[in-house]
């Protein structure tokens, strides 16, 4: 019995010594939504920032965590933190890395510099003290240096400071997790997945109930809410992760975790999700995004413009990402009028939301937004409002006289 509980107790030390750091980088806004999601895959320790999230977890976690998590942009793993005042010691410091041990020659290398310091204030300048030192230190050991590659490297280096508080990291995700692998086409302005599939979390959608995007452009929304149905892991049709890269790499390891998440697939047949669009060309680039993820079977297309489009019957979530007037002359405020009456007489038992940077657009809507979550769509300040419509909001448009004939579908 003592000899069970020693060697249980010496199996939990081991666990966390191979316990490690990690942050996952998010866009503003999705900060909750990547902590539950960390929290439901396992993660230890999970502690939501700015635009990112720290947890712990062991190789094999930050494995899974590359292709399962839908809203991180890209996963540190910090290696090393130490105090630097000027660039001869951040020099210094670099340069005692063991960097040899992480990367070989042959691999090509980039740096990527946060700078929050008055001591230090380009980040170019810093980017470039460290590919010094790097370069330097193999050349030291070696008589050569590995190439840099500022477009695609094999191995991606994180320098981050605030104040005289450097942490030097490995992205362990190389091409930002955004870049499913499924998406070629894209239409005039195509969201972007990691903000797409955070949204579709964001509303507490849950399938099989009916999902339906009636703007889709290239379809990124409804793609992201199938992936989620079929549970079809975020990096499943990605090429490859950073850390495979790393001289620690453990293939074998990876291909477990990679089938453990094949196995959970679901082949889901119960969802519909609908995706429309008015433009035949933006349509035909979803339909092509969703043959490339898979989910044919879940998305059904239709052209057709919002006004026309006539969603199934009962209760549903919708999302649109409608246009928001960016461009010069572009008028949206009827379109916006347009929306807020397709949803008064359409989609009773609906919650409807919408992602948009146009808050004067927002007022012709003619609906009260019951949920309001600031997100950024790349530099835009976006809301995400949400509409819950149910047969009453119908009955008092109807009374305030403003009830427009309902098209033919
Ligand atoms: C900002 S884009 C959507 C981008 C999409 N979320 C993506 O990831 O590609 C807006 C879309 O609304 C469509 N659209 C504009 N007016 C429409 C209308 N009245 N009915 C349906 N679609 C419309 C456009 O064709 C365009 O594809």
């Amino acid at each position: 019995m003592l000899k069970q509980v020693q060697h249980d107790e010496q199996k939990k030390m081991k666990a966390e010594e191979q316990l490690f750091k990690m942050t996952a980088k998010t866009m503003a806004g999705l900060e909750p939504i990547l902590a539950k999601e960390l929290m439901k895959l396992g993660a230890q320790k999970v502690e939501a920032h700015n635009r990112a999230v720290s947890f712990e977890g062991d190789k094999g976690f930050m494995y899974k965590a590359n292709i399962q998590l839908r809203t991180a942009l890209r996963i540190l793993k910090p290696i090393h933190t130490f105090k630097a005042e000027n660039e001869v010691q951040l020099y210094g410091k670099i340069f005692e890395m063991p960097w040899e041990d992480i990367f070989g020659l042959e691999n090509t290398f980039a740096i990527d510099s946060t700078v929050n310091s008055e001591l230090f204030n380009h980040s170019k300048f810093l980017s470039q003290k460290t590919k010094d030192a790097i370069a330097d230190r193999f050349r030291d050991k070696f008589g050569k240096r590995p190439n840099v590659d500022l477009e695609k490297p094999d191995v991606k280096i994180n320098v981050h400071v605030r104040g005289d508080d450097f942490t030097i990291s490995l992205d362990s995700s190389g091409e930002s997790l955004h870049k499913r692998g499924y998406r070629e086409e894209t239409g005039v302005a195509p969201i972007n997945e990691v903000l797409a599939a955070g949204l579709v979390m964001l509303t507490d959608w849950t399938p099989p109930i009916n999902f339906i995007d009636p703007m889709c452009g290239s379809g990124t929304i409804a793609i992201e809410a199938a992936l989620i149905a079929n549970n079809i892991p975020a990096g499943y049709f990605r090429n490859e992760f950073g850390f495979e890269k790393w001289k620690d790499f453990d293939a074998d390891l990876f291909q477990v975790i990679m089938d453990s998440a094949i196995k959970k697939i679901s082949d889901d047949d119960r969802t519909r999700i609908y995706a429309s669009d008015i433009n035949r060309q933006d349509l035909g680039k979803a339909e092509e995004n969703i043959r490339n993820a898979k989910v044919e079977d879940t998305v059904k297309t239709f052209r057709s413009s919002i006004e026309d489009f006539t969603p199934p019957p009962g209760m549903g979530t919708v999302i649109i990402n409608p246009p928001y007037g960016e461009r010069m002359g572009e008028n949206v405020n009827e379109l916006y009028k347009s929306i807020g009456d397709v949803f008064k007489k359409k989609y009773a038992g609906y919650d409807c939301w919408m992602i948009t940077s146009n808050m004067e657009a927002v007022k012709h809507i003619g609906l009260k937004p019951t949920r309001k979550i600031t997100v950024f769509n790349g530099p835009l300040e976006c809301r995400f409002l949400k509409f819950s419509i149910y047969e009453g909001t119908k009955k008092i448009h109807k009374l305030e006289g403003k009830e427009k004939k309902e098209p033919e579908a």
